[in-house]
């Protein structure tokens, strides 16, 4: 792989993201690594990321010289640049003149780096100190008013750095110098695809699996159906999925599970109607947390069941279920830590724990990949389009966005306005801009309206578009009028026990995204 080192900052996945986008693999790790576990992962090239800190301050990451006498190529950005240039003997300074935002950048000579872009373009910096004189041996390419040395290369030793972020799309020759770094500076070939993807992980599940049973608890959502359509493709029928049906999904998504997605992949799927078990569970309770608590307490209490009952199935013709798929994403690995090799565990993140006896040891065949990529795998597949472009959907689907108890009939009334969200939504083209949209049923609340010569009293219907990167935060999307008006009036007209719309305008914080 092509390893990122992890100054701290928040750029190392992005710049992961960036190498992938040049079809090569890469894999993020943390700058506190020795020089020498760096080396035990037979890294292609290495990425030193920006970082926060001032390489004079006190407890400054440092970068061992050691790491660029190994015959690696080494390609230093931002704070990895400046590291670089003060392990090296070079000099580095605070100017006084901090650099942030998009910043003229003038290019002497284009070396093997900065090759094929122009001698005057913007880049996107974010720096305290500078870089005064290069370490012997590299030559400057690039200069900027706050930064006497902009970028530099030693080709013969393979070391390569700029103090701009060529990661951030502010840069607008950001992803050609980093390009240029794999391809001609390390030698790479930028074939990591799709389809190399799901050939590697084909052929490591199979080994990992040998002929066990395998099971996966299916959501409905992307992670679950790519991860479980990537095991199905490497070992069809000995994988069977569970789903759940809580009866708390929205229109459709039930038939798109049983129908779409195991025609489109073959997978043998075993459905659990427990609608009518999370109804009884639920009757009465109105307190948000309440909810949460019981819907996630009957989901695992059911797919413990549902496990069971295949273990006992897969044991009637001698075999033993030993694993369950998880659609673990490379971000979750990050953040927890980036422990590595298939742990032996009692809970699944999307269920919950799972009982003593059920233990089962994990497959995450999409634990390197970024959303993205999962969603690119998954098209390769052939999941469908309304499962791999899918918005996110919380575990609890719509029993968080009835506020007031939770009803059949109150199921059905928001499920139908929802419908119409997002059929209208789609039509105007505003699936990709939207992050998701949840529509909430005020249950506890009515108002006055008018209606033909009738007056009603009806519940409100809220509409929260948000726009997000990762859902910890949030604006609210500002959709088109007439998009809004349509919605207000299909809804109004079509559902019954409705009277009227509005519109959630509150950004995360301080709002969250869903309303319970
Ligand atoms: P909030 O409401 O906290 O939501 O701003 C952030 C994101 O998480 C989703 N969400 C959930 N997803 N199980 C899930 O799988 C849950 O219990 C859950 N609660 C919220 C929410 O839809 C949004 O994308």
């Amino acid at each position: 792989p092509v390893l990122v080192v992890d100054f701290g900052a928040q750029y190392a996945q992005l710049i992961a993201r960036r190498v992938r986008e040049a079809k090569v693999y890469s894999e993020i790790v943390p700058h506190t690594m020795s020089v020498d576990a760096i080396l035990a992962k037979d890294p292609a090239a290495i990425v030193l990321s920006g970082g926060p800190a001032s390489v004079y301050a006190d407890g400054a990451p440092a970068v061992d010289a050691a790491l660029f006498d190994a015959g690696v190529p080494v390609f230093g950005i931002c704070y990895g640049f400046q590291a670089m240039a003060a392990a090296l003997g070079g000099t580095v300074a605070h100017t006084g003149a901090r650099e942030y935002g998009g910043t003229p950048v003038r290019v002497d000579s284009e070396g093997t780096l900065l090759a094929g872009s122009p001698t005057e373009q913007t880049t996107w910096m974010s720096h305290g100190d500078a870089v005064h004189a290069a370490p012997a041996g590299f030559d400057v390419l690039a200069t900027s008013p706050g930064s006497p040395v902009a970028a530099f290369e030693d080709r013969t030793r393979g070391l390569y750095g700029v103090q701009w972020h060529p990661e951030v799309k502010h840069s607008e020759f950001g992803q050609k110098a980093l390009e240029n770094f794999l391809y001609d500076g390390a030698g790479l070939a930028g074939d990591w695809t799709p389809g190399n993807v799901i050939a590697d992980q084909v052929a490591a599940i199979r080994e990992q699996v040998g002929d066990a049973r395998v099971i996966c608890g299916l959501s409905g959502g992307v992670d679950s159906s790519v991860a479980a359509a990537l095991v199905q493709r490497a070992i069809g029928d000995q994988l069977t999925c569970v789903f759940v049906d809580h009866g708390l999904l929205r229109a459709g998504e039930a038939e798109q599970v049983e129908t779409d997605f195991v025609a489109s992949t073959g997978v043998r799927l075993k459905v659990v109607d427990a609608k009518q078990r999370f109804l009884d569970a639920l009757a009465g309770v109105s307190d948000p947390e309440t909810k949460r608590k019981i819907i996630g307490r009957e989901f695992i209490r059911v797919f413990e069941d549902a496990a069971r009952e295949v273990v006992a199935e897969a044991g009637a013709h001698g075999e033993d279920v030993k694993f369950l798929v998880q659609g673990t994403l490379y971000p979750d690995v990050v953040e927890s830590g980036g422990g590595e090799g298939a742990a032996n565990i009692k809970s699944h993140h999307n269920v919950g724990g799972l009982p003593d006896d059920l233990q089962f040891s994990l497959i995450e065949p999409l634990r390197a990949l970024f959303k993205d990529e999962v969603r690119a795998v998954g098209l390769e597949l052939g999941v469908p389009g309304t499962i791999v472009w899918r918005q996110p959907f919380p575990g609890p689907g719509l029993g968080i966005r009835i506020v007031g108890d939770i009803t059949a009939e109150r199921l059905e009334t928001l499920r139908t306005a929802d419908a119409i969200a997002r059929e209208e939504l789609t039509a105007a083209g505003l699936d990709r801009e939207i992050w998701q949209c949840p529509v909430v049923l005020l249950a506890d609340v009515r108002s006055v309206g008018v209606q033909g010569d009738g007056r009603t009293y009806g519940h409100p219907i809220v509409l929260r578009p948000v726009s997000s990167e990762d859902a910890m935060t949030a604006d609210w999307t500002r959709l088109p009028y007439d998009v809004l008006a349509k919605i207000s009036t299909r809804i109004t007209n079509e559902v019954a026990e409705v009277n009227r719309v509005v519109l959630d305008v509150t950004s995360k914080p301080p709002g969250t995204i869903e309303w319970e």
